[in-house]
């Protein structure tokens, strides 16, 4: 934890992220029977309002004990065969770990190398796909937001290209850092697998994997021979289908769970990722008034989640990240692996509004000022608040009697 003495302590990681007091007052409960008569009236529900987060109507909504990763694990091991092809891409620390993943699984991985600030790469894939008329490839894997760099991907695209090469391969995505932030359609872009964890979008600790999957997927599953007891599919279906889980579920994560599906369906998806949309522009003012670069190298690739700001060469990130973190209370994204000292990283994700991005963005402005990094104090704090000012959905003040 950093110092603060007084006030809080700033979190503009990208996840986790902050959790509403909704969220903290509905896990603030006793120990309970997971095995108790009523506990499936909690959980039947839960289950069924989790597809309307991942905008689904059929498939099945997974939830583990777990994090991100362990949703990557499930999402492979329940769907595919030792050998099979898969198709991938990368470009970020999360894009790498995923297909290291399928490479341990023993999966015939094709994974293009992509420069990163980049994101999936739609001409190579549908080349791919059309070239593979034998069908061997069993699944493509697309980050839809590769967290390292802050590029989001487009994932309806490569379901375009599925279909216009007739292709089978199941779609799977990392939705880690978008669902629940983003604009994200399980079922109009025909995702087979969405694979999500509790402590972005979801706006809870980190301990839970959230997994949707389709019916196709389901199906797929049943003749998978990889290895699986933790993860599988079968046996949580089994049990989920009476509002029970195979083991001890997270019952506390889940009465969090079921606050933040409030919460996120109140506000609605539209205007969630709306409200991510205008937080993220005034986040890129900030740093096009500082005078550098982002990592994603294209406003087409620009995530609405999370921005990764690449500091001039010369100068260590690393420094401005531990000045933010000593000096005031901030915590900034690391660098990750190919972009460790490079780059920090603002998330601007989950609970959040103006005066809390304001807030990140002054703390960031002070530690770039601090370690000598030429920036105009102000510029970016400022070129944000114009910003907000000008997109600001003015309520109407009440009339004084
Ligand atoms: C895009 C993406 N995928 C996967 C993961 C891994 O998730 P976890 O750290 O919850 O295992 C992360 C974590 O930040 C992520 O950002």
């Amino acid at each position: 934890m950093a110092k603060a003495t007084s006030g809080f302590n700033g979190l503009a990681v990208p996840g986790p992220t902050n959790m509403p007091f909704a969220i903290r007052q509905a896990m603030d409960l006793a120990l309970e029977d997971h095995r108790a008569p009523d506990f499936p009236e909690f959980v039947l529900p839960l289950l069924a309002d989790l597809k309307q987060i991942f905008r689904m109507t059929g498939g099945h909504v997974f939830v583990f004990p777990s994090s991100g990763t362990g949703g990557w694990e499930a999402a492979i091991a329940n769907t595919l065969s030792p050998g099979d092809g898969v198709l991938a891409s990368v470009f970020g620390q999360f894009s790498h770990l995923w297909v290291d993943l399928c490479r341990r699984f023993g999966l015939d991985v094709d994974a293009i190398d992509v420069a990163w600030g980049e994101g999936v790469p739609l001409e190579i894939y549908e080349q791919k796909l059309r070239a593979d008329s034998a069908h061997r490839i069993k699944a493509v894997l697309v980050c839809h937001n590769e967290t390292a760099t802050g590029v989001t991907s487009d994932v309806a695209g490569v379901r375009k290209i599925l279909d216009a090469t007739q292709h089978p391969a199941l779609l799977m995505v990392d939705g880690v850092s978008s669902i629940g932030c983003l604009d994200f359609r399980m079922e109009a872009w025909g995702v087979d697998v969405a694979v999500c964890g509790s402590q972005k979008g979801f706006m809870m600790p980190t301990g839970l994997a959230i997994v949707g999957v389709s019916d196709k997927a389901l199906t797929n599953g049943k003749t998978a021979k990889l290895p699986r007891c933790f993860f599988d599919f079968a046996d949580m279906m089994r049990a989920n289908k009476d509002g029970y889980f195979p083991y001890t579920p997270a019952a506390t994560l889940l009465r969090g769970l079921r606050a933040s599906i409030d919460m996120l369906l109140a506000e609605g998806l539209d205007e969630i990722s709306a409200r991510h949309h205008r937080l993220a522009t005034g986040v890129r003012a900030a740093v096009e008034a500082w005078g550098i670069q982002l990592c994603a190298k294209h406003p087409k690739w620009y995530s609405d989640t999370v921005s990764a700001v690449v500091v001039p060469d010369g100068f260590d990130a690393k420094q401005v990240i531990n000045t933010a973190y000593y000096d005031y209370n901030l915590s900034l994204g690391a660098g990750l692996s190919k972009v460790s000292g490079k780059v920090f990283r603002i998330g601007h994700l989950g609970y959040l509004n103006e005066l809390m991005v304001l807030a990140a963005l002054g703390g960031a402005e002070m530690a770039l000022l601090d370690c000598g990094i030429p920036i105009k104090a102000g510029s970016g704090v400022g070129a944000a608040v114009e910003c907000y000012r000008k997109t600001a959905q003015r309520a109407t003040a009440p009339k004084a009697a």
